[in-house]
């Protein structure tokens, strides 16, 4: 469903730094009331000094959150952007299986947390149509290597997704999932190893403002990563070797 370019109410949810960051911004310049949260209080004043469209909420998403609290700065949404992620890697030789739950809490249930407090917003609309957008991760597409907690944190989000746009379908409720390569952010900086394709925050969120309009049900980007890796979700064995190979 194509809407026409209106101002919307939008909250972002992991807003003071990397991609959530840059679609603030993006969005606030394109006349939208921007809601940006996440728990560094002092990045997302920063934030809101950049333009005058964004207001700020600190809050931990893995825990529950109070629709009122989004409330006191609008009266309804017309979007969630359930964005906010975070990242570990297993060490296999001293696992730290505890890394699956925190993953999980922020990932999936963090998005959770902000669905439930953003849906009694969405339904609000006077006019209907409200679009809850999920950032996922072509990681999902084939596994990688250390990735256990990030990539099922992401599959998990991208099911609960793709379930919600069935069940909100009838009352005009779209779902879109966003599934990024490697974006150059906090959270990839840390990465000890190569990122084909690497993209800019601002490239990455260009992309999603654009699906914020056009409302696709997926959008998977930068396309050259993703076609490659959708190819070798085809060969499983082959991608194992490649996989392997590269831990020796
Ligand atoms: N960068 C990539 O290559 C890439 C690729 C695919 C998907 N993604 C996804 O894109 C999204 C944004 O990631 P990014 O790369 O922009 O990373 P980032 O710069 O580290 O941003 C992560 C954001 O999430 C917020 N956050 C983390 N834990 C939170 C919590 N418990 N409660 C509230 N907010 C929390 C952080 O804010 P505070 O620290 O202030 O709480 C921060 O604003 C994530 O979902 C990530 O998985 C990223």
């Amino acid at each position: 469903m194509t809407t026409i370019n209106t101002r919307k109410n939008i909250w972002i949810t992991g807003a003071s730094s990397g991609i959530g960051r840059a679609l603030a911004l993006i969005l606030a310049q394109q006349g939208n009331c921007v809601l940006a949260s996440g728990r560094n209080l002092q990045a997302l004043g920063a934030l809101a000094g950049e333009h005058k469209n964004i207001k700020i909420l600190a809050i931990d998403i893995s825990e529950a959150i109070d629709s009122d609290a989004i409330r006191q700065h609008f009266e309804f949404l017309n979007c969630v952007i359930l964005n906010a992620g975070t990242c570990e890697y297993l060490d296999v030789d001293a696992p730290d299986w505890s890394m699956m739950e925190r993953v999980m809490r922020v990932n999936f249930l963090g998005a959770v947390n902000s669905l439930e407090a953003a849906l009694p917003l969405l339904r609000s609309n006077p006019l209907g149509g409200g679009h809850i957008v999920g950032v996922g991760s072509l990681a999902t597409v084939v596994p990688f290597a250390r990735a256990e907690a990030y990539g099922a944190s992401k599959a998990a989000l991208q099911y609960w997704l793709n379930s919600l746009r069935l069940d909100f379908a009838p009352e005009g409720i779209d779902v879109t999932v966003v599934n990024p390569g490697f974006v150059k952010t906090p959270l990839t900086d840390k990465n000890d190893f190569e990122m084909p394709f690497l993209m800019s925050a601002q490239q990455a969120a260009q992309r999603i403002s654009c699906a914020i309009e056009s409302r696709p049900r997926v959008l998977n980007f930068p396309r050259r990563l993703s076609y490659l890796l959708h190819f070798m979700r085809l060969f499983p064995s082959l991608w194992q070797r490649l996989m392997v190979a590269d831990k020796k």
